[in-house]
């Protein structure tokens, strides 16, 4: 059987810091035995590298969060550029624009995410991109560079995905294809060719039904995959399979 896995978790984040060791064990129960663990600070990332468990493959991303740039200096962000290098990263984001939280300071989000593009290009690294409330900019920047990378907890429309899938990216789906109201992520997994999508939980949020409203955990990506079989009129084993292939395509593993 192959494994489930999750591409975007923040199991490193303070709301797993009583009980990780339960938190992995369910993910071995639910054959999730791959995660990409992605911080937004340096010390995050660090403690990240002390998460283990003998039946579980993780992997690790670290990026600047667009909400974060105001507190970005250049001794932090060299900082970062020099972890990006660090082979223990294996990806680098999450990074991208995020204009619902913040409009005052577009130009310096786009200036932090366009020079860790630059980076990530140089190195040859994928990219992790968060993109809410500004999809055309991130569009737009995104072309500019011969990145790969993941479009993770895609929100936009169907046709922006089909967009980035020719730019070279994948699109990643998080528990909101669960949620009752979910409309646009059903287009979207239709529209996206197969060998281009991925799951995510992006835990602690997002938490996919039947637990909305709980604490979202890595065990709970299956939700996700499920529903994407259900609605595709997949087979479980099959889909498992191309999304562990996707996942090693993407992050060169
Ligand atoms: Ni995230």
């Amino acid at each position: 059987m192959m494994n489930w896995l999750d591409s975007h978790c923040h199991i490193n984040d303070e709301a797993f810091r009583d009980d990780l060791d339960q938190v992995l064990d369910r993910m071995v129960e639910n054959d999730v035995k791959k995660a990409m663990i992605i911080s937004s600070y340096i010390e995050d990332f660090e403690s990240g590298l002390n998460i283990s468990h003998p039946e579980i493959e993780f992997k690790r991303s670290l990026g600047i969060y667009p909400g974060d740039v105001n507190d970005v200096d250049e001794a932090l962000f060299e900082r970062y550029a020099s972890l990006y290098e660090d082979d223990r990263c294996q990806a680098i984001g999450e990074i991208g624009l995020d204009y619902h939280w913040d409009k005052d300071n577009k130009e310096r989000q786009k200036e932090i995410f366009e020079r860790q593009l630059k980076i990530a290009e140089r190195l040859g690294k994928p990219v992790i991109i968060h993109s809410r409330d500004a999809i055309q900019d991130t569009y737009d920047l995104m072309k500019k560079y011969k990145n790969e990378g993941v479009m993770h907890c895609y929100s936009d429309s169907a046709e922006m995905a089909v967009e980035f899938v020719k730019l070279g990216y994948y699109i990643s789906i998080s528990g909101t294809v669960t949620w009752k109201n979910a409309k646009e992520p059903l287009r979207v997994i239709r529209s996206v060719p197969l060998e281009r999508l991925l799951i995510e939980t992006d835990c602690p949020y997002l938490t996919p039904s039947p637990n909305r409203g709980k604490r979202n955990e890595p065990s709970y990506v299956v939700y996700t995959g499920r529903k994407i079989c259900e609605e595709l009129g997949l087979n479980e084993e099959d889909f498992r399979k191309q999304l562990n292939e996707n996942y090693h395509r993407l992050f060169r593993l």
